[in-house]
């Protein structure tokens, strides 16, 4: 019953999102949104408009919590272009819709109604791109930092084929051992170590393989070490690849810190907005694992040696 309930939650929350848009574009335009994203918005003067928001060149970044990814959005935000604005963790319900679409009620009425999933899959793109668009004052390119949107990359690239990926993969130990120092403490013991590098693999086995089919034209993938190591290099070669303008503004982002990057008051990490780019985090698991095995590491996390962690 729970089930059903939260599908009906969520389907509702869509329509009723598509049936508010309009009126929302008004009240939006009160608000000093940039004015060519209603007009776009205006679904009752012309249908094609609903394709421009279609076309429109998003960009999306992910990959593990504690990977960069508030690095990366920071970086982004100062481009005058780009506004990406904070986690507002959209992605979190799609596995519970998609289950919930293979709801045979669900499904039988849809499809006799003609409704294909072309339909429902853009009625949850309108969703996210509604919510994006209210995150960000006046971007030209919007941009959405959540880390479980590369799990998405092969539903935001059919509904919006002209946005950009941008996957940020580290080294998983580093991931690990900062998810378990920031959420749970002093709980360094190898076998929290290890579950924590098993999500690790199992976020990229999702995301990777969607990354290398979506082509590098359109997927990127980011070593958070290069991005530390080699700021300048990295981001002119991710600009390169959003077709964006260099600034010398992307090396002194924490500058902008409330300006440019707008902070929420539900910040997973302020490290990486905060502070200038540093590789002090690199190599932070080191000698802090009790029981630290190797071995063990090398035989249940493939990935780290895939990725040439190890
Ligand atoms: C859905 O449709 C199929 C095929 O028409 C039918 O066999 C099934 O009973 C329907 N399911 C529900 C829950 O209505």
């Amino acid at each position: 019953m729970f089930f059903q309930k939260s599908f009906f939650k969520a389907f509702l929350i869509i329509l009723l999102c598509d049936s508010i848009l309009y009126f929302n574009i008004k009240e939006s335009e009160k608000r000093g949104h940039d004015e060519i994203k209603h007009e776009k918005l205006d679904l009752s003067e012309n249908k094609n408009d609903l394709d421009e928001i279609f076309q429109e060149p998003l960009i999306f970044i992910g990959g593990y919590v504690s990977s960069g990814t508030s690095l990366m959005r920071s970086i982004l935000d100062v481009h005058p272009d780009v506004k990406c604005g904070p986690e507002i963790k959209i992605p979190n319900m799609f596995a519970q819709v998609e289950k919930l679409r293979e709801n045979e009620i669900i499904k039988n009425a849809t499809e006799s109604a003609g409704l294909d999933d072309t339909i429902l899959k853009r009625a949850l793109g309108l969703y996210s791109y509604y919510i994006f668009l209210n995150n960000v004052d006046n971007a030209k390119r919007l941009c959405s930092k959540e880390p479980f949107n590369l799990n998405y990359i092969e539903f935001f690239k059919s509904v919006f084929p002209k946005s950009k990926f941008i996957l940020i993969v580290r080294d998983g130990r580093e991931a690990a051992f900062s998810v378990i120092k920031r959420w749970y403490g002093e709980k360094y013991e190898f076998e929290n170590f290890l579950k924590f590098l098993s999500e690790w693999e199992s976020w990229y086995e999702i995301s990777y393989p969607q990354c290398v089919r979506t082509g590098r034209d359109y997927c990127k993938i980011v070593r958070y070490e290069n991005l530390v190591r080699n700021p300048r290099e990295t981001i002119k070669e991710i600009a390169h690849f959003l077709d964006l303008e260099w600034t010398d503004k992307f090396l002194k982002h924490y500058e902008f810190l409330d300006k440019d990057i707008k902070v929420s008051k539900n910040e997973p990490s302020l490290y990486g907005l905060k502070n200038e780019i540093n590789t002090k985090s690199l190599g932070n698991w080191i000698g802090n694992i009790k029981n630290y095995d190797e071995k063990k590491i090398r035989e249940k996390i493939k990935m780290l040696e895939f990725f040439g962690y190890l």
